[in-house]
């Protein structure tokens, strides 16, 4: 997103009981790696479901700069045709992505063990955001970089002419760096071993092993050792992307603080490192029924059943950060409507968001009345209960989809209208957020700026 775009703010009202079926777009993680991993094998890649909002067409447009032929058939269907592991083109201009910590990342981390140069930037939020957590493990492969100060970018990356696999431990909860390294060690001879002490989501393991790679895990600790084979051809492969489990959520919280509120999400993706949002609200006493459980593409999905409930306060464990990490914004939104206090641990990587999503939900919750009280890793929440919450304040996103989408959600349930300051980064991942939530029966207003 253009720092210059003109802001558009929104205002969302008290709203009767939301009630239907809400189809939420396919998952973003899943939609960047299909592109990448399409662009990394031999041959053609067809993708169904793909999330087409900015991040992802960001992605997709990065893949073309790289050589490969990527084409859009129809909605959210697509094809990849790669140049191969090693394959890639070096690119002739300066990539952007946009608002995508995970598009920038995965690709300095697949072109890192190329013999080719690329200049990664993106908006005014990417380009705060700590890139040494990625490039710093790179040079281990022995790729060179160049960087602002304390690695931000704009950032030069230029991949090793003679790779060498690694033994490396990731010292951040991060999926996003632990997929880079993956991706570097694919065009590194020999067998890489890429630890890390938590639970992080495991898109980049199971796609690469269904693409083809000699790919394996071993437990370690809290988490976990994965260990692959350099050199490998990827085999092209079919993807159908499930629907957005992180979407998912301000639709499910927003039914569960409307009253009289009945909705139902489909397809959604359901991998246990992802499910944590759920498992939380269920131990507040959400009501949320999985039905048809089934699965698809090699990952777990179902139907969310979600009904208005009395929600309680509740510890959320620290280790389950990881399984729900984009997830604590809305999480905050559900706890304000608690009874009691919802206390959430573990947290010190919501610093590094596409905002300061702790500070930016614990600013957005005192601004429409609620108390909190927060720590650099940790943030406890007094629920005012059902229908306790204030609201009646204009919320400064920070260029942050999720900050956004959270708080049009409370303002559905608060006493007062919510609005936010601009919707605009809303497009970097759920584009239809505002229509499918409207459809549901959502009273949102349009504002001045
Ligand atoms: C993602 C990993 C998470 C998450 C992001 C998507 C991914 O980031 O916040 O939205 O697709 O790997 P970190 O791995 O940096 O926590």
């Amino acid at each position: 997103m253009n720092a210059n775009t003109l802001s558009r703010p929104l205002k969302s009202r008290r709203s009767s009981g939301l009630r239907g079926t809400a189809l939420v777009p396919g998952d973003k993680s899943i939609s960047h790696r299909a592109l990448i991993f399409g662009a990394l094998a031999v041959g053609q890649t067809e993708i169904t479901g793909l999330l087409e909002a900015e991040d992802v067409l960001n992605t997709a447009e990065a893949m073309r700069a790289f050589g490969a032929t990527v084409v859009r058939k129809g909605t959210g269907v697509w094809s990849v045709k790669g140049r191969g592991v090693g394959g890639w083109a070096e690119p002739s201009d300066v990539l952007d992505f946009g608002n995508s910590g995970t598009g920038s990342r995965l690709v300095m981390g697949a072109m890192a063990t190329s013999p080719i140069t690329a200049v990664f930037t993106g908006d005014a939020s990417l380009r705060v955001r700590p890139m040494a957590r990625v490039l710093d493990p790179l040079t281990e492969f022995g790729a060179t970089y160049t960087a602002r100060e304390r690695g931000l970018m704009p950032v030069t990356v230029s991949g090793a002419k003679q790779p060498i696999c690694v033994d490396h431990h990731v010292a951040v909860a991060s999926a996003q760096v632990k997929s880079a390294l993956l991706l570097a060690a694919l065009n590194a001879p020999g067998r890489s071993r890429i630890a890390q002490s938590a639970l992080t989501r495991d898109h980049t393991e199971k796609m690469l092993a269904a693409f083809g790679a000699e790919i394996s895990v071993e437990p370690l600790d809290q988490g976990e050792a994965v260990f692959l084979t350099g050199e490998v051809e990827l085999k092209p492969c079919a993807v159908d992307v499930p629907r957005d489990p992180s979407s998912a959520a301000f639709a499910m919280v927003a039914a569960l603080i409307v009253s009289g509120s009945d909705i139902r999400i489909p397809a959604v993706l359901l991998n246990p490192r992802r499910t944590g949002l759920i498992t939380t609200l269920i131990e507040m006493g959400g009501h949320i029924l999985i039905e048809n459980e089934r699965e698809s593409g090699g990952e777990k999905i179902g139907d969310l059943v979600v009904r208005s409930s009395a929600l309680k306060g509740i510890e959320v464990p620290p280790e389950r950060a990881p399984s729900m990490i984009d997830e604590y914004p809305i999480l905050g939104v559900a706890a304000a409507f608690a009874e009691g206090r919802t206390v959430m641990r573990g947290l010190e990587e919501l610093r590094v968001k596409e905002s300061d999503r702790l500070a930016a939900i614990a600013a957005g919750l005192k601004a429409n009345g609620l108390t909190t009280s927060e720590t650099h890793d940790s943030l406890a929440i007094e629920g005012r209960g059902p229908d306790g919450v204030p609201g009646g304040a204009r919320v400064a996103t920070h260029m942050d989809h999720r900050i956004a989408m959270s708080f049009l959600a409370m303002g559905l349930a608060s006493k007062e209208a919510v609005s936010v300051d601009d919707t605009a980064m809303i497009a970097t991942s759920f584009p239809e957020f505002e229509k499918l939530m409207r459809d549901l029966g959502a009273d949102f207003q349009q504002v001045n700026s």
